[in-house]
């Protein structure tokens, strides 16, 4: 995939209507209170939004939220963004009813330089996932440029992500700029050794994360959940551990494809087990593959956190995606801290995928010493994945 992709600085923007593409879904309270619970995807995108308006452009920004599935669902309605945003940027945000209705297409209309209108969430409209050409057409028709710094969604090939590109000339925002710049130059032209962390609960998640970095990288880490099918494929017992028996085949296929690679595979040694799933479960240590029946692993063990501490203190780059164990407990939360704290720690660039491996490092307060935190979960995996991301590959190359 080419990454290379012109930006807003390549294009003139003053006095122009620019459709801006953002990720603005953003984790509401559950009490239906509509408090945005972190704001970062909207901090995300002043960057691009205040040097637009700089230019003197006038911007429609757009995005969805959650998976209304073209019903207009007031409860994931973009208002508490257009709150946010404006108490943000220090001024009014302009909020159309609809998308592409009455009312948006009135507003766009009258949309002045220096003013920001945001359109409703674009799934309330049926051919947004179905990227569909009417739709894509209509919002097009609102703007004279069009700018994607919605990373989070380019993944996505729907009408506002990738659609909207064949009918308005396409750059990319800041905030794809620099996750192209970061996760892209990680994986095309990394500072060697590449050390690739991965985790998460299932291997079938990240099968194609796990193939296409045995082509790029030095070492691979495996921990989190996954670990268990691994080490049941090996032979080991894994007792109530979480095991997916359908892709024992394959990760024996990807130990042997790392050895013909050259590729150091760390697999966990030792691993914190427990009773039960729950945050004050019993648990005591045990070495890798003899898990006793009525046990489950939870956690890397200390063994393994040295070795896999050991392997990131050497790296030039490292790639996190997925937690080593239930960080979400207290006591299954040593491996994943651990490993956060040695990130936090290495002269590296360091590079943490979007989704749990965000949260954790937040989490655990170790987030500003990372070199890039994505704003992207599934969209950063498909990148490491090596897969075309349809909202980069329609804008226009540089
Ligand atoms: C995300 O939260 O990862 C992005 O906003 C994409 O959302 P989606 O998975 O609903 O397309």
């Amino acid at each position: 995939m080419n990454y290379n992709k012109k930006t807003v600085k390549d294009i003139d923007v003053k006095s122009k209507k620019v459709l801006l593409r953002c990720d603005f879904n953003v984790p509401m309270a559950k009490d239906g209170s509509g408090v945005i619970t972190d704001d970062k995807r909207i901090r995300a995108a002043l960057p691009t939004i205040q040097y637009l308006l700089d230019q003197g452009a006038a911007v429609i920004a757009c995005s969805h939220m959650g998976k209304p599935k073209g019903e207009v669902k007031p409860e994931l309605s973009l208002k508490p963004v257009a709150a946010r945003l404006g108490e943000l940027l220090g001024k009014d945000i302009i909020m159309a009813a609809d998308v592409v209705g009455p009312d948006a297409q009135a507003k766009a209309a009258a949309l002045q330089p220096g003013q920001v209108l945001l359109l409703e969430n674009t799934r309330f409209e049926k051919g947004e996932t179905k990227n569909d050409p009417d739709l894509a057409k209509a919002m097009a028709g609102m703007a004279e440029v069009y700018v994607s710094d919605a990373f989070g969604a380019v993944h996505r090939a729907h009408a506002s992500t990738a659609g909207v590109a064949d009918y308005l000339p396409a750059v990319s925002g800041f905030l794809i700029q620099k996750e192209l710049d970061f996760i892209g130059g990680a994986l095309a032209n990394p500072k060697r050794p590449l050390v690739a962390i991965l985790g998460g609960s299932k291997v079938s998640s990240k099968i194609g994360v796990i193939n296409n970095l045995l082509e790029i990288a030095d070492t691979i880490i495996i921990g989190g959940g996954m670990a268990y099918t691994f080490s049941a494929a090996q032979g080991g017992t894994v007792g109530d551990s979480l095991l997916e028996e359908d892709w024992k085949d394959y990760s024996l296929e990807m130990i042997q494809k790392a050895k013909d690679k050259g590729v150091k595979l760390l697999l966990p040694v030792d691993t914190v087990i427990a009773d039960k799933f729950a945050p004050d479960a019993d648990s005591k240590v045990v070495t890798s593959g003899a898990i006793p029946d009525g046990w489950q692993g939870l956690d890397i063990g200390p063994e393994t956190v040295k070795l896999y501490c050991d392997a990131v203190a050497d790296a030039g780059t490292v790639i996190w995606n997925g937690p080593m164990g239930v960080f979400e407990f207290e006591k299954f939360a040593a491996g994943t801290k651990a490993v956060a704290e040695a990130l936090s720690k290495t002269s590296a660039i360091t590079i943490i995928g979007g989704g749990d491996s965000a949260a954790a490092v937040q989490q655990l307060g170790y987030a500003d010493k990372m070199t890039h935190i994505s704003t992207g979960g599934g969209a950063s995996l498909e990148f490491m994945e090596g897969k075309e991301l349809p909202g980069v590959a329609c804008l226009l190359d540089a």
